[in-house]
């Protein structure tokens, strides 16, 4: 069975909307992937502070932070659910993202630039935003960063299922606008 790594980055845990959108979508997805999951909020991540940094220098990675690193880099499929915080992510998520951005397991080099070790031909990131903040709008940051690190370990394609204005409409609205991204989620899905 081939391998879906997913990242939760939904710090709200049973109240996020995010997760409204994404547990329909990962229910789905696993009934063809076997699916490893990190639940960041649970997780306890630090950046990497001094004292971490100087252990990776002479080798001491921490063993979670290595075994996501290779499930990342062994993955089909990665799905990444996170709230639009201040205009982008959820610093957990840089975090673990910092901690699993491991040369010769995500990335190495080939003497003139990095190179990415991952082979997820496609990427689906889930989030919900409060205002009414469209993806590729410039105030947008979270998309972007994602292509990038996305670049950096050679991951593929990633899409984007957005649910906006989400502070700003009632709660049907938001009903509706779960449901709807949730059905573009499992239409999309089906073509992973
Ligand atoms: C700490 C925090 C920061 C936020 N920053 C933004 C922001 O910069 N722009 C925005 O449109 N909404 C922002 N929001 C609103 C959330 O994006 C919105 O409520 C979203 O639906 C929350 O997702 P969740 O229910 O999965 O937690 C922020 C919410 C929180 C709690």
């Amino acid at each position: 069975m081939k391998s879906l790594v997913v990242i939760n980055a939904c710090v709200r845990q049973a109240d996020s909307r995010t997760l409204r959108i994404a547990d329909p979508i990962i229910a789905a997805l696993s009934e063809r992937y076997a699916v490893t999951r990190y639940n960041l909020p649970e997780m306890d991540i630090p950046p990497l502070n001094p004292d971490l940094f100087a252990r990776r220098g002479v080798g001491e990675i921490p063993e979670w932070a290595q075994e996501a690193a290779r499930a990342i880099a062994g993955a089909e499929c990665i799905l990444i659910a996170a709230p639009f915080w201040d205009m982008s992510f959820p610093a957990v998520l840089k975090c673990f993202i910092e901690h699993t951005s491991l040369f010769d397991v995500t990335f190495t080099d080939n003497g003139k630039t990095c190179v990415g070790l991952c082979k997820a031909p496609k990427v689906l990131y889930i989030t919900t935003r409060g205002m009414d903040i469209r993806t590729g709008d410039a105030r947008e940051q979270a998309t972007p960063y994602l292509k990038a690190i996305g670049s950096l370990w050679n991951l593929g394609e990633i899409t984007t299922i957005a649910a906006t204005n989400m502070d700003y409409i009632s709660p049907e609205e938001i009903d509706k606008k779960i449901s709807e991204a949730v059905s573009r989620g499992l239409e999309i899905a089906q073509s992973f």
